[in-house]
Parts: structure tokens; C-alpha cells; sequence
């Protein structure tokens, strides 16, 4: 039916091809890795027809998308194994960006993520402004892999810090190589859906034009020279070609400390050689190549000036509230608040319509990025300093010992929501927390809507 998008999913146990000559058990969506893309439009009615043939429960969550809670993929909202279920969803207007779907079992959303279960979404307006440059998709994940390929054991270690492979990988592949002409202008929709990796990116020589975030774009381009991505956010980013013809220019990820103590990449063109014990830490690494062809050097089309309006959320009356992360490294507490999640819990209790504006304040060691279910927030401060222009977010680092606020507007259906450190062992260890928003006239409740 036209403006129905409606799709097959199934997560099952797979066989991957992630290093070289080495075949890696894992869990895949419909066989691939990352799984396949999902291509909807603003307007779409999405049905996802999803099969667990996995040996342990799990569900399926569409991170940023303003999913009703019934089909949000809650973490004790399972499908068992051997079972089915249907999400439903719309794609509401103003929605255009990129998001990503990924498991969501309280205690295994580590592990799955880490198996191979992760795919993309991508939101296109009906007509946006930049539909005239070529486009790539970009899933950044990575692993950790023991002597014969198979994912390694998850340690108390990898607990605490939150795991960060030693192999990053590009699309499910290794420091692929992408052909450019000089002159061109390239749009790139980069996910970061690592399950506790940060990224810096970078292209050396090269000028990076950001364009958008979780929720879609900006108001107006933004030169940068890095471009950061925490667990779980996206950015879209306007690259100009100015290389000349047959140069090679590695697209890279800048080294980013983020306090925590056992995290290292290593060279991914080394790989084959069997010695591993090169993992650098704090070092820059690569991701992707742009390998120029033989075009005369031109200069790229200008950018448009403009993308669209993104209004700054009205504050005034806004209800404040404070949200609190600590964590302790030896006992492997990590809180919101003073508590760890609780399904039957309700940490927060609002109404929908509620503008609310959350203080989120880092005691701990390491940075946390934070993530809210059902709603795109705007970032208000970062350490005290006014964010520069509203954007759409729906993730955001917590620096360690810093403090975050954000506004968000509850402008969605009533029932419940959490919100968590997307860096997924944390999120596993129970820092995450449950919001309830209640309808607008009160009364009961609907926990099921
Ligand atoms: Cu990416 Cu609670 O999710
Ligand atoms: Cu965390």
C-alpha cells in the first residue's frame, strides 16, 4: 500500500566474515552484517514482521524514532526464542535523519550488539535540501576477537569500562576503500553503533561541513576539523573533494580519551598477520580510504546556506529536574540517581505535554553518554556553556565530573520510557532508568498503549 513500508526481520545465529580468512560465530538481521537498511520516508506506516530463531530472548529497538512504548522494544518488553511479534510504527514529519535498530534485552544488549545485531534507518523529507549530493551510509562498530577469530569473553574489566573492541570495522568491513573525483561533494550519514567506542572523526586536508545530528539537520552547515561521535549518535557530515587526482586520503577517527583504562585499536591493514598485541592506545585510526580517481582537480558546488528551521524549545515554567551518574569500577555499580534499574520501578513520573529540563550531572570517572527513548531533546549547556544553535538530539556525552543540561518536550503518547548511558555495558550494569508520562487528563495510567 502506498506510504506502508512494511518488512520482514529476523535475528538468527550466523556464521560472519570479519577477519581475514577467519569465519566469526555470531547473531546477524536477515543474515548480513550490519543488517539490512531500513529506507523510510516522512509519512510512512512501518509494520516490522520480526522472528527471534535466536537461542535467548531479545526484541527490537528503533533508536530516535518517536516510537509509541508498546512498540519501542523496551528491555522487558522480549520476544522468546522460537517467537514473533509485530512493531508498528509511523514516521512523523520532521523526522527526516538517520537512526539505527539494535536489541535491547535488559543484561544482553551488550552481548547481542556485540554479536552482530545492528542495522541502520534512514528518514528522507519528501524533499529535503540536500538531495543532489551522492550519499554513503556509514555504520561504525567494533570488536574484540580471542586466537581463532571467535568474539572474546566478555571480562569484569570490559564490565567497568565498558568494552571497546580492538577492531574497528566500516560497513562490516575492513578500511574499505571508497572511489571520489576531485571536485565532488559527498554526503555521509555516520552511525555510531559501537557498544562503547567514541569517534573523532577526521579527513586529513580535507574540509568537513556538519550538517545534521540524531534528529535530523541543522539549521546551517558547521565547518569542523573533528566531528564527535559518542555511542549511539549520528552525525551527517558534507564533504568536499578537494583532493587532486590518484591522491589517497584516509578518513580517520582521532583518539579520544574518555577515561577509561583498557581501550586500544589496532592497525586494521596488519590484521592478517596473527600478532595483535599492537593495539594502540590514544592513537588516531583508520576507517575508510577515499581513494581519488583521475579527474582534473575542480572546484566542489557550493553548499546550500540554509537546511531547514529548527526552533529552540520554550523553557519558561519548564519542570527542572537533576539526574545523577556515578559508578564504581571495583563493585561494578553504576547508577542513576543512587539506584540501578528496576523494570518495576518508576524513577520518573511526568505528564504528556510536559516541557521538562534535565540537569545531568557526571560524578564518575569516565564520560557516560546519555540516552532518552521516545523523544528528540535539545542540549541547553555543556560545562556551563550555551549550546552555540538548537539541534535534535537524542544522545549526548555527560563528560566525567561535568555537567549537561538538556530540554525536552513530552510531546508524544503516554506510557513508559527509559532513559540510559548508551555505553552498553553500563547500560547492562543498570545505569538506566524508567520514566512514566501519564495522559493528559491524568487518571490511569496506560502502561501498554
Ligand atoms: Cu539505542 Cu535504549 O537504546
Ligand atoms: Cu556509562
Amino acid at each position: 500500500m502506498p506510504g506502508t513500508v512494511e518488512v520482514a526481520l529476523g535475528a538468527a545465529p550466523a556464521s560472519l566474515s570479519l577477519l581475514p580468512g577467519k569465519t566469526t560465530a555470531g547473531y546477524a538481521f536477515n543474515g548480513a552484517y550490519p543488517g539490512p537498511t531500513l529506507d523510510l520516508t516522512e509519512g510512512d506506516h512501518v509494520i516490522v514482521r520480526f522472528k527471534n530463531d535466536l537461542p535467548e530472548p531479545t526484541n527490537v529497538r528503533w533508536h530516535g524514532l518517536p516510537v509509541p512504548p508498546a512498540s519501542d522494544g523496551l528491555p522487558d518488553d522480549l520476544v522468546p526464542p522460537g517467537g514473533s511479534r509485530t512493531y508498528e510504527f509511523d514516521v512523523p514529519l520532521g523526522t527526516a535523519g538517520t537512526y539505527w535498530y539494535h536489541p535491547h534485552p535488559h543484561g544482553e544488549t551488550a552481548s547481542q550488539i556485540t554479536k552482530g545485531l545492528v542495522g541502520a534507518i534512514r528518514v528522507r523529507a519528501k524533499q529535503g535540501p540536500l538531495e543532489g549530493f551522492a550519499e554513503h551510509l556509514v555504520v561504525l562498530t567494533d570488536n574484540k576477537f580471542d586466537r581463532d577469530g571467535q568474539i572474546a569473553a566478555l571480562t569484569n574489566m570490559d564490565r567497568a569500562d565498558g568494552r571497546e573492541g580492538d577492531v574497528v570495522f566500516v560497513n562490516g568491513r575492513l578500511h574499505p576503500r571508497l572511489p571520489i573525483e576531485p571536485g565532488e561533494v559527498r554526503r555521509f550519514r555516520f552511525v555510531n553503533a559501537s557498544a562503547s567506542r567514541y569517534y573523532l572523526l577526521h579527513v586529513p586536508g580535507h574540509a568537513m561541513f556538519h550538517v545534521g545530528t540524531d534528529g535530523g539537520l541543522f539549521g546551517a552547515p558547521v565547518e569542523r576539523y573533528v566531528v564527535p561521535l559518542a555511542p549511539a549518535e549520528r552525525a551527517e557530515v558534507l564533504l568536499k573533494a578537494t583532493g587532486g587526482p590518484q591522491d589517497e586520503v584516509t578518513v580517520e577517527s582521532l583518539a579520544f580519551d574518555r577515561g577509561a583504562m583498557h581501550v586500544g585499536v589496532v592497525d586494521p591493514d596488519r590484521l592478517a598477520a596473527t600478532d595483535r598485541a599492537e593495539a594502540s592506545e590514544h592513537a588516531a585510526f583508520p576507517l575508510f580510504e577515499l581513494a581519488y580517481g583521475d579527474g582534473a582537480p575542480k572546484a566542489p558546488p557550493a553548499l546550500p546556506a540554509v537546511l531547514r528551521k529548527v526552533p529552540a524549545l520554550a523553557t519558561t515554567g519548564a519542570t527542572p529536574r537533576t539526574l545523577t551518574f556515578t559508578e564504581n569500577m571495583l563493585t561494578l555499580d553504576f547508577k542513576i540517581n543512587g539506584a540501578a534499574y528496576d523494570h518495576g520501578r518508576v524513577d520518573i513520573r511526568s505528564r504528556v505535554g510536559a516541557t521538562e529540563v534535565w540537569t545531568l550531572v557526571n560524578q564518575a570517572e569516565m564520560d557516560h553518554p546519555f540516552h532518552l527513548h521516545g523523544f528528540q531533546f535539545q542540549v541547553l549547556e555543556r560545562g556551563g556553556v550555551p549550546e552555540p544553535f538548537p539541534a535534535w538530539k537524542d544522545t549526548v556525552n555527560i563528560p566525567r565530573g561535568e555537567r549537561v543540561s538538556i530540554a525536552v518536550k513530552f510531546d508524544g503518547p503516554p506510557g513508559k520510557r527509559v532513559y540510559h548511558c548508551h555505553i552498553l555495558n553500563h547500560e547492562d550494569l543498570g545505569m538506566m532508568g524508567t520514566l512514566l508520562l501519564e495522559g493528559p487528563q491524568g487518571g490511569e495510567p496506560l502502561l501498554r498503549m
